[in-house]
């Protein structure tokens, strides 16, 4: 029988616990998430079971990084399924703080904020312009207390990974930052948790979203060499099927984020698009292998 996995809400227990496993000589990996744990999650906790001793799921959604007027208060939530995925895929700890936990002084009050600036100013951050402020000091927050030596993002939320890659560069966060590659359904929609609120009509033509950026890559590969004419394509794609509502299509530098006029093999192609409630995401790389994906152990 593997160990039962232990929920811990507050902080300064989860501190102790893990004091104690380090002081063993036990490497703490970790994965951050909202909960309605699925099979991208359940990926990302399995990779860092495979090159970690002691794995750390952390569930809490959020509330600095949603704006006003999103979906804060609807977002899925399953704490019995969490339990269940974490523990099936070899995580030891789940962290479940409360609100106040987080954020004693409340959300409304929390004055300490990283930000990081110019990546979080285009794509995601042009259409959510306080959203990734969130993201940055919830991670900093949950990397203060849990400690990891690797944490581990999905590719799936590529400018999220990229923005934290650099913040643990600039603020020498003693974390390695893993990327790890975006889990599909068969026919390419990308796993996400906001996928519930799709229509069965909505889910039907939701795939079209990977299908535009797939054309895309596939244009550059063909050697389309102007972005402009890249991003027409995939915008067109999308515009084409029903329901769906283009927020953006991009194509930009994987290191820096910022968009290109001319496109490269380096090119990632991003895009957003809302079917009806939901607002899904996605990004691919130019060449099928394109991954910044390196789950093996760097440390001894
Ligand atoms: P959440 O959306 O729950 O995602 C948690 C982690 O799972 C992120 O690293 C995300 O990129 C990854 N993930 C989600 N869907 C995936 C898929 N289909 N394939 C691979 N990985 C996938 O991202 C967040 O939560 C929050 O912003 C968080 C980092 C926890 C901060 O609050």
């Amino acid at each position: 029988m593997p160990p039962v996995i232990a929920t811990v809400v507050r902080g300064v227990e989860l501190r102790d616990r893990l004091d104690s496993e380090r002081s063993r000589g036990h490497r703490i990996g970790f994965v951050p998430t909202m909960g309605s744990l699925h099979r991208g999650h359940a990926e990302l906790i399995r990779t860092a079971a495979a090159h970690t001793d002691v794995v750390v799921v952390s569930v809490f959604v959020n509330p600095l990084q949603f704006g006003a007027g999103e979906d804060l208060d609807a977002y899925p939530r399953d704490p019995a399924g969490d339990r269940d995925v974490a523990e099936a895929a070899g995580a030891a700890v789940m962290f479940a703080p409360t609100e106040v936990e987080m954020y004693p002084h409340g959300r409304e009050a929390v004055l300490t904020t990283v930000a990081v600036p110019r990546l979080a100013a285009v794509m995601e951050g042009a259409s959510r312009p306080t959203h990734f402020a969130g993201v940055c000091t919830v991670v900093a927050k949950l990397w203060n207390l849990v400690g990891p030596c690797r944490a581990y993002f999905g590719e799936k939320d590529f400018q999220q990974l990229a923005i934290l890659r650099r913040m643990a560069a600039d603020l020498s966060f003693p974390v390695d930052v893993v990327g790890c590659p975006t889990v599909r359904e068969p026919d390419g929609l990308a796993l996400s948790s906001r996928n519930a609120y799709l229509s069965a009509e909505e889910r039907a033509v939701a795939p079209v979203l990977h299908r535009a950026l797939s054309l895309g890559a596939e244009a550059i590969l063909a050697g389309t060499s102007d972005a402009g004419t890249v991003r027409r394509l995939m915008a067109e794609t999308i515009d084409a099927a029903p329901l769906g509502r283009l927020d953006y299509v991009e194509v930009a530098h994987g290191d820096t984020l910022q968009p290109l006029t001319v496109a490269t093999e380096d090119a990632r192609l991003f895009g957003a698009v809302r079917f009806g409630r939901a607002r899904l995401i996605d990004n691919v790389g130019v060449t099928p292998s394109s991954t910044d994906t390196d789950p093996g152990p760097r440390r001894p």
